[in-house]
Formats: structure tokens, C-alpha cells, sequence
């Protein structure tokens, strides 16, 4: 039975770890790409991906293999992303698996990140097949990798294979105990249809593409379909297979990982989690654990030209066919015109977007600094509204309670660096929960902070105070009430409503005061004095002033060298590409972040 002969398995790896570099290999090994038609990692395909070396979205394929005991398998692995951002698509891929590999780099070790992936496998369930990569490297470390499998994660260090993926060592070996460790897939064909949503993309010619995991029944072209968590209908017109290119099957039945066509305009009506039922014969419950991916991070992305404004809309538009997690709304800034408030997963996320909006749609643009979502009940009203946006943050008479999400952090940090994690996250508000050995020498030390204290640069200081030798990873708690003001930022006596931020009581005057210092030093200086304020509500909490300018820039050209005055005004004129005016004054793009560096 074809059933039988099915297995369908995860990557887990910490960034850069070789989990890429394993799958090519294997793809190589199993004849589903020749070593001549392989690209150099053809699961990370998106171009800003393999820039970043790093993996995004997801991809799945199919590799046909013939094992050592003569029989024809078919293995699936689902590739997943290894951020934090994108841990919910992480835990869907993970449930249309049976097993996992866990790739470790024999060099590293095991990372908070890698903990956090192996802990939501365990959790499922799922079958674990370490294996120890890079043991080409000459500073490898196989043993000290064994033993933290044991003592962290609980699994015998010897049953994990070792590994290059770089020159193949140990590959068939780890095609071997695919076969032969992990469980094929349950499931029956003549049970309800339930099909699994873990990607889908769109495509121009065919609209959304689809990839699932038939859990139960079966999935035919041709056939009426029904989504379990929004209701909507559609008609199948394609489903297949990825081997690795697009092949068409007539039917994708129990145990199957594969592709759907269903003529869908929106990703939004293919989300990742839902349940494809059929329409005719639907199943009486969607499978479990479904849960709608919500923005955590908000920033307001505006042209730099007031005329890109629509060429903008239209890149928006276009990034979120492929991203159902990307949400923007207009905005309209009283400094910086017309633009839009996006709300993303998480930082990585929203780097992610506005560089492609940059490389891709050639659009420059001015970002404020990221915040995250508050809620505020207000005075005499029930309701609890979201604040998305800063400048939305009603008076403080008009307040009664803000609310701020909650994150726990999982710090795994060397014995020697507990300080200076337990002294960042004091600075950062954290409040400490519990602290535990994982071996002689390092510990896992969890926090409680608040989000939009990590959101900014707390992954940078982290590895700066720690040489690199820390790892995170967290997850969201839910919201707890916290004092916190908002603080405007005036220039020329203007308010500059994109500058105004969210802090917390205790660092609203030191926060001030320091933006309003590295706004002094930012903003070119003109004719005139500008004076830069901090204010909450009405009253300023900081002043500095920027004097003004005594000389015009072409003074030391004595007018004699062209080409250097006109290196000057062309040099010039970039800078300008990033500035907004307001009223009399120019403010340059980094200004608007400048509140992230603060420390
Ligand atoms: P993400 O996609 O970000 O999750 O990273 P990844 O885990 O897929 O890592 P990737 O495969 O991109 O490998 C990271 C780096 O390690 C690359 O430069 C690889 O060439 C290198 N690498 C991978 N496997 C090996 C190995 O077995 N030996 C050596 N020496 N280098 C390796």
C-alpha cells in the first residue's frame, strides 16, 4: 500500500546550522535534482533569502528513493523557517509531519532557537532524528553535541548521525533512518476529506497555490471544496505534487503532501492552519490548533517622493497576495503626508518588507520606528480599544488603563554571561522567573518582559554583552497593564507626529531628553536656531537647540572647482532624497529611527 511508503518530515536548525545545505544534498542523492540542475540551495529560492542566507517562506518536495531494502519511498520534507517571527507557520509545517530531522552544526551546538522548534516536535509527538552536521570542520566538537542532546533535550546522543552536508558524509545514512525511524503518515482515504493548509502563494497565471497535507480522505481536481475557518467554497482545478517542479496527480490521498489549485484570488481565503474539507460531504470539525496570525509589530512607511504614493499602494499590494500576515491601512501624517501604517509579525518581518519594497518596486521610503500594539480603556467606556499608531494614543485624562503585550524569554546563556542577561533585562523591565542548569555550564534563564521593550535592539545587545554566546527565542504571553505616556517631539515648535513614541513612565524624561540630544546632532543646521522639544501632553520635559548655520556649503569651494561643487550639490541632493520638510526644516530619515537608539 502507497500509504506505507510515505514519510513526511521537517528540517529543524538553528540560522545557519546547514539545513539548506542538507536538503539539496539529499535532493541531489535521491536524483530529484542533478547535481547540474541544482541551484546552490533550491529551497531558499526567494532572492532577499539567499542574500540573507536565510530561510522565509516555505517549500516542500517530494523526493522519490530507493532504499536499502529494495523498496521505492516517497520522502516529503517541509521546509520551515527558522525566526521567531514566523513561529506559528513553524508549528503548522511541523503538524503535517510525522518526524523531524534536527540539524545541529557540531561546532555551535544547540541554541535557545533550535530548543524552542524541538520543544513544539516533542510536543507533537513526532519523531527526532539528530544529526550532527559539519563534521568536516576542523574545530567540530561531536561529543560535547552528544551530550547536550542528552542532558537538554533528553535524547540518547548516540543514536544522532554525524555529518557534512558540505561533502556528503553521512547523507544515505540519513536517508536510511528517514525510512526506517519515522512512522508513515495515519490516516484513512475513506474518511472525511481534512487537508492540512501549511503555504500557499500567488501565482499570476493560476491565482493562490496551496500546499497541503491530506490528513484524511482524499483530494481530487475537479472536486468542491470548502474552508473549514471561513466557509468559503471553491472548485479544485489542479492538484499535484512538487518533484521538485509542479507535477499534476489525479488525486492527493491520506498521508499526501502536495499542491492545490482552486482558482483563489486572495492568500487570505487559503490561510495557514485552515482545513480544506469537501463542500459536498464536509467533516464535522476542522482539524485543531487553529489560530489567525495577528501583527505584532506597527510602522508607518512613507514615499520619499509624495508622488510614489500610489506606485506604493500598488507594491503593498502586490507583497500581500504572497503574505497574508503583512496589513496596512492609509495614513495620513501631518509631517510626512501620505502613507501607511503596516503591521508585521515581528522586526525580521518588517525588515523584510521594506527592503523588497525598496529592491523590488524602487520606491524610497521613510520609516518610523517600529511599536507595538497597546490597548486602552478609556474613561466611562467599556470597550478596550487597539492603538496601533502612537499618535492615536488618546489624553491622558481621557485614560484609564493602557495594556502592553507580554512576551517570555528564553534566555540559553554560558554561566559566565548570567550577569549581564540578568542586567539587560532589568534595564529592559523584565522580571525574572527562573533560572535552570542545563549542563555544567550553561543555564536557561526565563524572563517576563514587555514586547516593545525587545522589539527595537534588544537582539543586538544581547549578543554584544554576551560576545555572541547567548541565544533567545520568546513567546507571547497576552497583555498586562503598565504605566506608560506618550511623548511628542516638536521641532520649530512644530509637533512632528511621526517622531512621538510610547514609553514607560520611569523612562519618558530620559528618553526625551536623549532623542531630543541625537535630534540636535541629526538635523542639518539651518539660517535660523531650531529649537527641538520633548513634550507629554503640554509640558516639555526637554529642550535642546540647533544653532544656526553661519556659511552656505559652497563657501569653502571658493567658486573655482566645478566638478568638486558639483560633487557637493550632488551630494547634496542624495541626502535630500531622505529628508521631509517640515515647515522650515529638513528631517532626515534616520532621525525617525532615532528613537530606537536610544539605550
Ligand atoms: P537558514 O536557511 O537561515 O535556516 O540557514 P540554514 O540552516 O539553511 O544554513 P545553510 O544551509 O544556508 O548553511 C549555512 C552555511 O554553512 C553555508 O555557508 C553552508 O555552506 C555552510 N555549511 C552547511 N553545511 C556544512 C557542512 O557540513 N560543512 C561545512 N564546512 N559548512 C557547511
Amino acid at each position: 500500500m502507497k500509504q506505507e511508503r510515505i514519510r513526511n518530515f521537517s528540517i529543524i536548525a538553528h540560522i545557519d546550522h546547514g539545513k539548506s545545505t542538507l536538503a539539496d544534498r539529499m535532493l541531489e542523492y535521491t536524483d530529484t535534482l542533478t547535481k547540474r540542475e541544482m541551484q546552490d540551495q533550491y529551497l531558499d529560492n526567494m532572492e532577499l533569502e539567499r542574500e540573507r542566507g536565510i530561510t522565509i517562506k516555505l517549500q516542500s518536495v517530494t523526493m522519490n528513493y530507493t532504499a536499502q531494502d529494495g523498496l521505492g519511498y516517497f520522502l516529503n520534507v517541509i521546509d520551515t523557517p527558522g525566526h521567531v517571527d514566523f513561529n506559528y507557520e513553524v508549528s503548522r509545517s511541523l503538524q503535517a509531519c510525522e518526524g523531524v530531522l534536527l540539524v545541529i552544526d557540531a561546532c555551535q551546538g544547540i541554541e535557545a532557537q533550535t530548543l524552542a522548534n524541538i520543544y513544539l516536535a516533542v510536543e507533537q509527538d513526532l519523531e527526532i532524528i539528530p544529526v550532527i552536521n559539519k563534521i568536516d570542520l576542523p574545530n567540530a566538537d561531536v561529543d560535547k553535541v552528544k551530550r547536550e542532546l542528552e542532558e537538554i533535550v533528553g535524547i540518547d546522543g548516540d543514536e544522532a548521525i554525524l555529518a557534512s552536508a558540505k561533502d556528503g558524509t553521512g547523507i544515505t545514512e540519513v536517508l536510511e533512518s528517514i525510512v526506517q525511524r519515522i512512522p508513515p503518515p495515519e490516516g484513512r482515504d475513506d474518511e472525511h476529506l481534512k487537508a492540512l493548509i501549511f503555504d500557499s502563494y500567488y501565482d499570476t497565471y493560476r491565482g493562490v497555490i496551496t500546499y497541503l497535507k491530506v490528513v484524511s480522505g482524499s483530494l481530487t481536481s475537479n472536486m468542491k471544496i470548502e474552508m473549514m475557518q471561513t466557509g468559503k467554497k471553491f472548485d479544485v482545478s489542479e492538484v499535484g505534487i512538487l518533484n521538485p517542479t509542479p507535477k499534476k496527480v489525479d488525486a492527493l490521498t491520506a498521508g499526501d503532501v502536495g499542491f492545490m489549485a482552486a482558482s483563489i484570488k486572495d492568500v487570505k481565503d487559503s490561510r495557514v492552519g485552515d482545513t480544506i474539507t469537501s463542500a459536498d460531504k464536509p467533516a464535522p470539525e476542522p482539524l485543531p490548533g487553529y489560530k489567525q496570525v495577528k501583527p505584532m509589530v506597527y510602522c508607518g512607511l512613507f514615499p520619499t517622493e509624495g508622488e510614489d504614493y500610489e506606485d506604493l499602494r500598488d507594491a503593498l499590494d502586490k507583497l500581500q497576495l504572497n503574505d497574508s500576515s503583512l496589513v496596512y491601512e492609509q495614513e495620513n501624517s501631518v509631517a510626512l503626508g501620505f502613507g501607511f501604517r503596516c503591521g508585521f509579525l515581528g522586526l525580521l518581518h518588517m525588515e523584510i518588507i521594506q527592503e523588497r519594497l525598496e529592491r523590488e518596486y524602487n520606491i524610497t521610503l521613510v520609516t518610523t520606528a517600529p511599536n507595538v500594539v497597546y490597548r486602552v480603556k478609556k474613561v466611562d467606556e467599556e470597550e478596550i480599544i487597539d492603538v496601533e499608531n502612537p499618535t492615536y494614543l488618546p489624553p491622558r485624562n481621557e485614560i484609564e488603563a493602557i495594556y502592553e503585550p507580554m512576551v517570555r524569554a528564553n534566555f540559553m546563556v554560558p554561566q559566565d554571561y548570567i550577569g549581564p542577561v540578568m542586567e539587560l533585562c532589568q534595564e529592559k523591565r523584565g522580571i525574572y522567573e527562573t533560572m535552570e542548569y542545563l549542563d555544567s555550564l550553561r543555564v536557561m534563564l526565563k524572563y517576563k518582559l514587555p514586547l516593545s521593550e525587545i522589539v527595537y535592539d534588544f537582539f543586538d545587545l544581547l549578543k554584544s554583552r554576551t560576545r555572541g554566546y547567548a541565544s533567545f527565542d520568546y513567546e507571547l504571553l497576552g497583555y498586562e497593564e503598565a504605566k506608560l505616556v506618550k511623548v511628542d517631539i516638536l521641532v520649530n515648535k512644530e509637533p512632528v507626529d511621526a517622531l512621538s513614541f510610547i514609553v514607560h513612565e520611569d523612562k519618558a524624561y530620559y528618553k526625551g531628553r536623549q532623542l531630543a540630544d541625537k535630534l540636535r546632532e541629526m538635523l542639518p543646521r539651518q539660517m535660523f536656531d531650531i529649537p527641538v522639544q520633548a513634550a507629554i501632553g503640554n509640558k516639555v520635559i526637554a529642550r535642546e537647540t540647533v544653532k544656526a548655520l553661519k556659511k552656505n556649503v559652497l563657501a569653502k569651494c571658493y567658486g573655482g572647482d566645478v566638478t568638486r561643487k558639483r560633487k557637493l550639490l550632488e551630494k547634496q541632493k542624495e541626502g535630500k532624497q531622505r529628508m521631509k520638510q517640515i515647515g522650515k526644516v529638513d528631517i532626515p530619515q534616520e532621525a525617525f529611527m532615532a528613537v530606537l537608539s536610544i539605550d
